[in-house]
């Protein structure tokens, strides 16, 4: 049986296994999917210990991402502009490093809540990791403009500038976001995990689709969306399960279905 994996630190309460399992017991693809908790200094160890013992394939969550950019021998472009890999597959004996996070999110957003991007006008909160997974596969949609806001305004202008040979996108400091409101509202700050938020002005998400990168509980950034009236409000569950697909889809040839999948993750954990 093939095998896959997912690796992280820590890696207990991932859901990529169940979410694997499902897909291919819908397309009927046998294979097994293994959680990998790899010792913080020892990801490039652990991952050719997997590839040694048969491994086809494996995604990677944090802290790791950035390793196994440096561990892939070819570069997807989505992997290539985030400088980051959440999918590799072994092909040939060739390490090839794809992401499909960006890619993921464009999905939910397009498939399952209904949105176009393109001709939009997005504001994305953070400069961080996440920011950089999400940027190119958000400009090659063509939105009317991507604006970068961050607590350290260094950080969304070097990034902002980086991503410019891909679309219009402009970087500034959280403290310049003008209350005005735009069509869509992305929180791609850790802050949700810590359970705070960004001070961000009510006015900015009037009418507007909230998006928080974050699942698993509803944010501090979802709960301020809700009461300054946002047209509609979404946690990150439906990327999560997008990027999975994508990944299954660069492994088997395949795409799964992903509505069901959502569709049990919110019934099974309360959601
Ligand atoms: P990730 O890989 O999840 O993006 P990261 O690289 O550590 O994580 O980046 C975290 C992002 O969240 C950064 O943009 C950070 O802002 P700074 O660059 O100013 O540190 C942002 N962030 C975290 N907590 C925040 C908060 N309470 N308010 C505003 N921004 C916050």
């Amino acid at each position: 049986m093939n095998r896959f994996a997912v690796f992280g630190n820590p890696i207990e309460h991932s859901l990529s296994p169940m979410i694997h399992n499902e897909f291919s017991k819908e397309l009927g693809i046998e294979l097994s999917y293994e959680k990998i908790l790899s010792p913080i200094a020892e990801f490039a160890l652990t991952a050719n210990e997997f590839i040694e013992g048969g491994g086809k394939g494996f995604n990677i969550t944090l802290p790791f991402k950035v390793e196994a950019f440096n561990f892939s021998e070819e570069l997807t472009s989505n992997a290539s502009a985030a400088g980051a890999v959440n999918t590799i597959k072994v092909e040939n004996k060739v390490i090839i490093g794809e992401n499909t996070d960006g890619s993921g999110l464009v999905n939910d957003l397009e498939k399952n809540l209904n949105e176009s991007i393109a001709g939009k006008e997005i504001l994305i909160i953070g400069a961080g990791g996440a920011t950089q997974g999400i940027l190119k596969p958000l400009l090659d949609k063509n939105p009317e403009k991507i604006l970068l806001a961050n607590r350290t305004p260094e950080k969304s202008v070097k990034l902002a500038t980086e991503f410019l040979k891909y679309g219009k996108v402009c970087g500034f400091g959280l403290n310049q976001i003008k209350a005005k409101p735009v069509d869509i509202v992305i929180n791609a700050t850790s802050a949700s995990i810590d359970g705070t938020m960004p001070d961000l002005p009510g006015g900015l998400c009037e009418g507007a689709l909230c998006y928080d990168l974050m699942y698993g509980m509803q944010s501090q950034f979802m709960k301020w969306s809700f009461e300054n009236s946002a047209r509609q409000v979404s946690d990150g569950l439906g990327m999560l399960v997008e990027q999975a697909a994508l990944s299954f889809n660069f492994w088997h040839k395949k795409s799964p279905r992903t509505d069901s999948v959502i569709n049990l993750i919110r019934e099974k954990d309360d959601l």
